[in-house]
C-alpha cells in the first residue's frame, strides 16, 4: 500500500514537470514554476504601457538564468552574435559565471505591485546642486550605474539603489559602498568579464587582468546572491535596434558600443511601466565642464573616448522625451 501511494506520488511529479516543462518552452522562458506567472505579469506591464507600442519590441527577461542559459539563447538568436551582443564563443564562459550565482530574480523583495516607476539616474554632472535626492527615491525603483556614488550626495542623487550596472572595470571595489538593498547587474563586454566574476566568487586571485580596459576590481562587495548577468540580447538591442550602430566595423576603426547609461535605460523599458531620467546630459561645448555629479572629471575626458556614439544617443534621447516614452527630470 505505501509501495503505491509512492509510486503515485513519483507518477504525479514527473507529469507537474513534463506539464511545466511544456508550458515554459512554450513561453520562450524556462523560469522557476513558483515564480514564472509574477514574472510574466511584471514582464507584461512594463509592454502593456506605450513603450513597447512605440518601439516595437518584444518581450525579453533580462537575465540570464543557469536552469535555461543555452535554450533562451537560441530562442533569442544570441548564438549567432558575439560579445557584448551575444554569448557565441563564449557560452562555456557564462555557464561558468552563473553557475556561482544562485538566482536570477528580478526583485529580491516582492511588495505585490507589477507595474513599476523607474528612475534611471545618470552620472552627469547636471545633477549637481540639483537637490533631486528625495524625488529620486520616491520611484519604486532606481536604477544606477557604474561607480557613481551615493554617499556624500544623498541631497543631489538620493540614497536607494535597486539596481546598478557595472562592469569589472567600473564596480565598487570599497566596501564603504556596499547596499544590501541593491540588485548588481553585470554587462558583459567580454569573456574576461565572466572568468572574472567567476574568479572573485570563488575566492580566486585574480592573476592576469591585461585583458582589461583598465584595473578591475580585485574584490566583489556584492554577495552571490545580489548579482546577476544581463541577458546580451538587451545591449544587442540598445545598439542595433534603437541607437542603429553598424554591426561590423573596419580592422583600423574602433568598435563603438552603448554606453551603460543608455543600456540602463533600455533595461529599465523593459521592465517598467514608466521610466524617467536624470543626469543624463553631455555639454561638449563645455569643455571644462563637470562630466559626473562627483569628483573632478571634465567633459573633455568624455570628448577623448571614441569608444561611444554620444550624438547618437542623444538623439535617441530626445526622441524619447519627445514622444513621452521617457521624462527628463533634470528639465529645467
Ligand atoms: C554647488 O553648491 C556648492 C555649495 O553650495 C557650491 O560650492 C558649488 O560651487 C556648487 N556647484 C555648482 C556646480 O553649482
Ligand atoms: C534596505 O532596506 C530596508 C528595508 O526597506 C531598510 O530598512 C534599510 O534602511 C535599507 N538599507 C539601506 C542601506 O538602504
Ligand atoms: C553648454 O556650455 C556652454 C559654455 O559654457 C554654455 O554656453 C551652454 O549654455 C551650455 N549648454 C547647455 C545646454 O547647457
Ligand atoms: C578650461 O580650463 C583650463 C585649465 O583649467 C583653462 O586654462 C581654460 O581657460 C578653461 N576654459 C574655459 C572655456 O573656461
Ligand atoms: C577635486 O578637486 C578638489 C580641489 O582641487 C580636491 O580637493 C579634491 O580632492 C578632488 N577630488 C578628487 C576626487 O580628485
Ligand atoms: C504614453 O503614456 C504617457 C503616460 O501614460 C502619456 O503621457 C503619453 O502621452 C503617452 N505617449 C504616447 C505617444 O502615447
Ligand atoms: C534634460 O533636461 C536638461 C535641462 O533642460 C537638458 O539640459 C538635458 O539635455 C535633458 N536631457 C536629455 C537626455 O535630453
Amino acid at each position: 500500500m505505501r509501495r503505491l501511494l509512492l509510486v503515485i506520488i513519483l507518477a504525479a511529479g514527473v507529469m507537474y514537470v513534463i506539464l511545466h516543462c511544456n508550458l515554459w518552452r512554450t513561453n520562450g522562458n524556462w523560469l522557476p514554476p513558483l515564480d514564472i506567472e509574477r514574472k510574466e505579469e511584471l514582464i507584461n506591464c512594463a509592454f502593456k504601457s506605450n513603450i513597447s507600442t512605440l518601439l516595437n519590441v518584444n518581450k525579453l527577461y533580462p537575465f540570464l538564468c543557469t536552469e535555461n542559459f543555452l535554450e533562451e539563447s537560441k530562442f533569442h538568436g544570441s548564438v549567432r552574435t558575439e560579445l557584448p551582443y551575444g554569448v557565441k564563443k563564449a557560452e562555456r564562459y557564462f555557464q561558468l559565471a552563473l553557475s556561482r550565482l544562485q538566482n536570477c530574480e528580478l526583485f529580491s523583495e516582492d511588495d505585490g505591485s507589477f507595474c513599476k516607476k523607474c528612475v534611471v539616474v545618470g552620472n552627469g554632472g547636471v545633477l549637481r546642486n540639483r537637490s533631486l535626492g528625495e524625488t529620486i527615491d520616491s520611484y519604486d525603483v532606481v536604477i544606477r550605474m557604474n561607480n557613481g556614488p551615493v554617499i556624500g550626495y544623498e541631497d543631489d542623487v538620493g540614497r536607494r539603489t535597486t539596481f546598478r550596472l557595472f562592469y569589472p572595470e567600473s564596480v565598487f571595489s570599497d566596501p564603504v559602498h556596499y547596499d544590501p538593498n541593491t540588485t548588481a547587474v553585470l554587462v558583459v563586454f567580454k569573456p574576461q568579464d565572466l572568468k572574472w566574476l567567476w574568479d572573485l566568487l570563488s575566492g580566486q586571485r585574480l592573476i592576469r587582468t591585461n585583458a582589461f580596459w583598465k584595473k578591475p576590481a580585485m574584490k566583489m562587495i556584492y554577495k552571490s546572491n545580489q548579482i546577476r548577468i544581463l541577458d546580451p540580447a538587451i545591449t544587442r538591442r540598445a545598439a542595433h535596434e534603437w541607437l542603429h550602430l553598424p554591426t561590423k566595423f573596419a580592422k583600423q576603426e574602433k568598435p563603438k558600443h552603448p554606453t551603460t547609461g543608455l543600456i540602463a535605460i533600455t533595461f529599465a523599458l523593459h521592465i517598467c511601466s514608466e521610466v524617467h531620467l536624470a543626469g543624463f546630459k553631455y555639454n561638449f561645448s563645455d569643455r571644462n565642464s563637470s562630466l559626473h555629479y562627483y569628483g573632478n572629471d571634465t567633459m573633455s575626458l568624455m570628448i577623448q573616448n571614441g569608444y561611444h556614439d554620444i550624438p547618437a544617443e542623444q538623439r535617441l534621447l530626445k526622441e524619447l522625451i519627445d514622444h513621452n516614452i521617457v521624462i527628463n527630470l533634470t528639465e529645467e
